[in-house]
């Protein structure tokens, strides 16, 4: 064992790879996703590393016992549909080569420290992003979780018992979050400020306010050829408003950013008038509080192009992120680490931004030449990957000492 991060992806390239879509597609529990999670563990117990499983199902690699204060670092392992190499599994196979680094330089840390891999960051499978560290920090009610669904209909609760956890003691974790005393996330620049800067490393400075909503428009379905069209109460109509009302609102919003990337048609044949369609917008927009009033908006609209259509729309919030502003403290004291390097905001969520709420959380990013993310296109150099181990080992050193 002596990887390279860059070695460390590699070793796992070909796990979760979407034939169809290009990228990883590696869903919560999925045959991907475990086959991660025992490679996690793996790696992790070769560094010596103690590793537990919490209430959530996120996993936890300790060196030292866990207890208070400790310098947790980590990400996710689970991606989109069809995602890129690098979201979440580079700030996992940097956490443990920075752990290989500090024992191997024969230093043992001053306080608790662990690395761990967060449940369903992507929220790609059960739909609520964050969904473990949400779990952890009380950010969602343990019921409502268990009964989210999947594309399958299989519940949560379901998946997570099928998987080996006990889905009745989903919630809260204050020892776990007690343990916690700062949270320090690598992540692929999911952007191109790096490019800009020209510049390998950089410190996360603010996350944008996010949320998912889903639309759903009801219809009449019908036949597509038997059908005049006086007669249609056709529900891809007004949802397709709303995919150009989205873009046309953000558009006129400083900075927002409306998306529209999974639109389900019911029951989804060519020749077939649909009797439903769902579609998820996903919101994020710059500033305080900015977020739902644009979705207000997008919503009227929905419901006006539904009554031309004589479709009825409902609209449901499916999650929901306050912006951030990472521990203004931990930011000085990463820069500094790091011999003064930039700060970068984002419109990305991540799990850091969820446990900012409660304990101190900071960001790495690593430079992606391509600045594209959430696509097979995501990237980042292997001088780069190097570059982000080493500040993440030289910042453990100055946090565990
Ligand atoms: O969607 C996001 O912002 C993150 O990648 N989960
Ligand atoms: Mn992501
Ligand atoms: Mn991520």
């Amino acid at each position: 064992m002596g990887e390279t991060p860059s070695q460390l992806l590699a070793a796992i390239e070909d796990v979760g790879r979407d034939r169809t879509r290009g990228g990883y597609s590696r869903h919560l529990f999925g045959p991907a996703e475990h086959e991660l999670r025992e490679w996690f563990v793996e790696q992790a117990r070769n560094r010596g590393l103690d590793v537990t499983t919490d209430r959530n199902a996120n996993t936890w690699a300790w060196w030292g016992e866990p207890g208070p204060d400790a310098v947790v670092t980590g990400s996710h392992l689970d991606s989109v549909p069809g995602g890129g190499a690098f979201d979440g599994p580079l700030g996992v196979v940097s956490a443990l080569e920075a752990v290989r680094r500090l024992r191997r330089s024969g230093r043992t840390p001053t306080r608790p420290l662990a690395v761990v891999a967060f449940a369903e960051e992507e929220g790609g499978r059960f739909g609520v992003p964050c969904l473990g560290s949400r779990l952890l920090t009380g950010g969602i009610d343990p019921d409502r979780a268990r009964r989210l669904t999947d594309e399958d209909s299989i519940s949560f609760a379901e998946a997570a018992r099928r998987a080996g956890h006990d889905p009745e003691r989903f919630g809260p974790d204050s020892s776990a979050l007690s343990r916690i005393g700062r949270f320090i996330e690598l992540h692929v620049e999911q952007g191109r400020g790096l490019v800009d800067f020209d510049s390998p490393v950089a410190v996360g400075s603010t996350v944008l306010e996010h949320g998912r909503w889903c639309f759903t428009v009801s219809g009449q379905g019908n036949h597509a050829g038997a059908t005049e069209l006086a007669d249609r109460r056709d529900p891809m109509v007004p949802s397709a408003a709303v995919v150009s009302a989205a873009r046309r609102i953000a558009a006129a919003a400083e900075g927002a950013r409306l998306t529209v990337g999974k639109l389900v048609p019911e029951p989804g044949g060519a020749n077939v008038i649909p009797s439903r369609v769902r579609l998820w917008l996903d919101a994020r927009v710059p500033g305080e509080g900015n977020t739902r009033p644009l979705v207000a908006e997008l919503a009227a609209t929905a419901r006006d192009a539904a009554a031309e259509e004589g479709c009825e729309v409902a609209v449901s919030e499916e999650s929901y992120s306050d912006g951030v502003s990472f521990d203004t403290a931990l930011r000085g004291e990463l820069s500094e680490a790091l011999g003064g390097v930039r700060e970068l905001p984002t419109g990305a969520g991540h799990d850091a931004a969820i446990l900012a709420k409660h304990v101190p959380a900071g960001m790495l990013y690593v430079r992606n030449p391509t600045g594209i993310s959430h696509a097979p296109e995501e990237f980042a150099e292997p001088d780069d990957v190097e570059a982000g181990a080493r500040a993440l080992t030289r910042v453990l050193e100055r946090n565990a000492g």
